[in-house]
């Protein structure tokens, strides 16, 4: 299977800052209509350099970074916790784009995850409390009844978030927009950010 992909970013036309070209992408994505356009790969690696990778979701960006929301004892949260890095892709495919942004990730204050957590359907609030994320379980009949000792635990009352459950933060250092170009000669303008100081760079493809 083969694609040839039409499209061009080149220096006069990238926005001035991550930031700008990065919303104007996402909102193309949006705009597209692309199936989950905010869903993006979060790669990570434990203390010991042991990788790991899987699909989060995009709940807010800002100069600051990328934020997404998990459970702080999983997988994800443990490899975080020992080694603060990680990667993001946002595959977007269907518009020729990736855009990959690296950097060191901290968890967002107390208050920012209150905040959205409050406005998560009733259901999946539940479903925090209920799932030790990323734990190996007995049968799907465990959830179930984890559920179920969690929807008798909060009635009909309001759900605060679970202390083990939260954001966190990619501030990136590098940023890279990659846009599919024809013969393989794809263009890559990456960002790179350091102490205040931001320059771009060109990659070969
Ligand atoms: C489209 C999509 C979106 C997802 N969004 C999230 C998310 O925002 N947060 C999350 O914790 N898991 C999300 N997941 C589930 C994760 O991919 C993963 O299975 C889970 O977080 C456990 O990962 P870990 O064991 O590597 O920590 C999503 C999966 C898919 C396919």
């Amino acid at each position: 299977m083969r694609t040839e992909y039409s499209g061009e970013l080149d220096e006069e036309t990238l926005a001035a800052t991550w930031f700008d070209q990065f919303a104007t992408w996402f909102a193309d994505a949006v705009e597209a209509g692309l199936p989950e356009p905010n869903a993006m790969l979060l790669a990570t690696a434990s203390a010991e350099g042991r990788p790991s990778a899987r699909t989060v979701l995009l709940k807010g960006y800002d100069r600051r970074g990328f934020t997404f929301f998990t459970n702080y004892e999983s997988h994800k949260g443990h490899d975080l916790t020992g080694n603060p890095r990680a990667t993001l892709v946002f595959p977007w495919y269907h518009l020729h784009r990736q855009v990959i942004v690296s950097g060191t990730v901290t968890k967002v204050p107390r208050e920012e995850t209150e905040e959205y957590f409050a406005v998560r359907p009733r259901g999946a609030q539940l479903g925090a409390w209920a799932s030790p994320q990323s734990t190996v379980i007995g049968a799907r009949a465990d959830l179930e009844r984890w559920l179920a000792a969690a929807e008798e635990r909060f009635g009909d009352g309001p759900i605060e978030a679970p202390p083990h459950w939260g954001g966190f933060r990619v501030a990136p250092d590098e940023v890279e927009f990659w846009q599919g170009r024809g013969s393989r000669l794809h263009d890559r303008l990456r960002f790179v950010i350091a102490e205040g100081d931001v320059k771009v760079e060109r990659l070969a493809p």
